[in-house]
């Protein structure tokens, strides 16, 4: 029997946990995801920095006492679905990060690198210091197969201003990419910046590729692959981000505009 063509560029307004089930075996070629933060997350609560008004309520947030479980039974779907050339990268603040690092471990990926994304600022704290970087797991299930184009942003030969190879450069694993902040526009609550999915896709894709990311938000992983060609699938669970991810992706503007 002819094996059944999967279905790309939709998302899914639906609890990936279930969703991703329907998925079928190294079907995916590329994870780019950034799952609830278990840290009792409120939409409206802990952004001091912007209008409330703006910020779409209902986010769903997970009880930090279920946050190994939870992270288990969607990373385990990851393992099942990710071809063998493929990769993910899992973004995670650094409070229930050792929750990830199990999982990658118990699941048997291997891990390529743990890149630190370094932001411009945080929020403002009086007796300790201000968090303003995530940690990123650059994730695989076959490292010797598994793609990468490591001149697909600059070649050997690019130099800055300073004479230093930009190639190199770029090839840290410490990343500094500045938070879009959408000022004055309608927005969920986090986003990932264009700019890190951008490189992700470009260092660990080509054109067609299928990208998937079970916790959509704003739909950022969705936009920005099919802006570069790439086939997306996506999950969310709150019908006001669905909708408004949907939104995005059938006007094609970047910040529902
Ligand atoms: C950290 S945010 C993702 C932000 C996204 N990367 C962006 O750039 O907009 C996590 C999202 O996962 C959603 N979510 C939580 N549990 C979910 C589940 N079981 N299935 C699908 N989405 C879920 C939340 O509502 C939230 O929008």
């Amino acid at each position: 029997m002819k094996k059944k063509e999967l279905k790309t560029d939709i998302i899914y307004n639906e609890d990936c946990i279930e969703g991703l089930k329907r998925i079928p075996d190294k079907s995916i070629d590329l994870v780019i995801t950034d799952p609830p933060f278990a840290i009792n997350f409120k939409a409206r609560k802990m952004n001091y920095n912007r209008l409330y008004k703006n910020v779409l309520e209902g986010y769903s947030e997970i009880k930090a006492e279920d946050y190994l479980s939870f992270t288990k039974s969607w990373m385990n779907e990851i393992y099942r679905i990710l071809k063998e050339t493929g990769s993910a990268f899992i973004f995670s603040g650094w409070n229930n990060l050792k929750d990830i690092l199990i999982t990658i471990d118990e699941l048997g990926f291997t891990t390529v690198n743990h890149i630190i994304w370094k932001y411009q600022f945080g929020v403002v704290t009086r007796r300790k210091f201000v968090t303003s970087h995530y940690h990123c797991l650059f994730i695989c299930k076959d490292d010797r197969k598994r793609k990468f184009f490591p001149e697909s942003r600059f070649s050997k030969k690019d130099r800055n201003e300073n004479g230093r190879s930009m190639n190199y450069e770029d090839r840290e694993d410490v990343w500094f990419i500045r938070r879009e902040y959408w000022t004055n526009k309608e927005k969920t609550p986090t986003k990932l910046p264009s700019e890190i999915i951008e490189k992700i896709l470009l260092y660990s894709s080509e054109k067609n590729d299928i990208v998937l990311d079970p916790f959509l938000g704003s739909g950022q992983v969705a936009y920005v692959s099919k802006k570069l060609s790439r086939r997306y699938i996506g999950f969310e669970l709150v019908k006001t981000y669905f909708e408004f991810a949907q939104k995005r992706l059938k006007e094609e503007s970047f910040n529902n505009e």
